[in-house]
């Protein structure tokens, strides 16, 4: 894989004309748009459809967390939409995680394509490890010992990957072999704001400690030339 279709970009925008003019700028040199709950709120599974026929590959980043039946479904409906990659918590269960990677892989069979990645996602990163024990009561476990659990658990149920933070890629890599994908945010270039990330890892460093794919946002939507700080980036991990 050339390091351009590594990248994922944040489309974080309110509206599919500020995405769609995003993505017209940058098809070629980024390789997966993500559209997370900001702009699928706001437009529908529609802009799924305008990103794959300007040519680019779309990351349903919806983030699921529902009972198997239901989760599968919406599964199958993201298989359908030709989606190529999408994520569930994997705090929705094992039964959950299996049941909507056995449906996403039937129904892609079915319509003869290509199954999307199915991504768990396992602490979010922006929860702390008090938060963890005193608001969602598990303790005993560090955050990266219950990463790795969860990313073992998601392995064991037939998912394609995780999405983690860019401290535990190295022990997720370790326990989950190499096939396993690791898409990661938190990711800054040198000359980048850092907003507000805080623990954060260069693009070229992620890729090192064995991410697959890096999700970048604001240091590319938000730069005055957005082309140019991609191609900066691109120039960066194949240096
Ligand atoms: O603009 P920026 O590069 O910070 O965007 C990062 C993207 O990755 C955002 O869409 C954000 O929601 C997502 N993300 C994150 N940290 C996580 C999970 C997702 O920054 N732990």
């Amino acid at each position: 894989m050339q390091a351009r279709d590594r990248i994922v970009l944040a489309l974080d925008v309110n509206t599919s004309q500020e995405a769609v003019a995003l993505v017209k700028d940058l098809i070629g040199c980024i390789g997966v748009f993500k559209v997370g709950m900001q702009l699928f709120s706001s437009t529908g599974p529609d802009i799924v459809k305008r990103i794959n026929d300007m040519g680019g590959r779309v990351f349903v980043d919806l983030k699921f967390h529902d009972i198997p039946n239901t989760v599968a479904a919406a599964g199958r409906v993201l298989t359908r939409l030709n989606c190529y990659m999408f994520n569930v918590h994997a705090a929705g269960g094992k039964e959950m995680m299996g049941r909507v990677a056995a449906e996403v892989a039937d129904e892609a069979s079915r319509l003869s394509t290509e199954p999307p990645l199915v991504l768990a996602v396992t602490v979010l990163t922006s929860i702390s490890r008090l938060e963890l024990e005193n608001e969602i009561f598990i303790s005993g476990i560090t955050l990266e010992d219950l990463a790795v659990k969860w990313a073992l658990m998601a392995k064991e149920a037939g998912l394609s990957g995780v999405v983690c933070s860019p401290q535990e890629i190295t022990a997720i890599r370790e326990a989950c072999g190499q096939d396993f994908k690791i898409v990661t945010p938190g990711i800054r270039p040198a000359w980048a704001e850092k907003n507000d990330q805080k623990r954060i890892t260069t693009p070229r460093q992620a890729l090192d400690m064995g991410a697959d794919f890096i999700v970048i946002g604001r240091p590319i939507t938000e730069a005055e030339n957005p082309r140019e700080a991609a191609e900066k980036i691109i120039g960066e991990l194949e240096a």
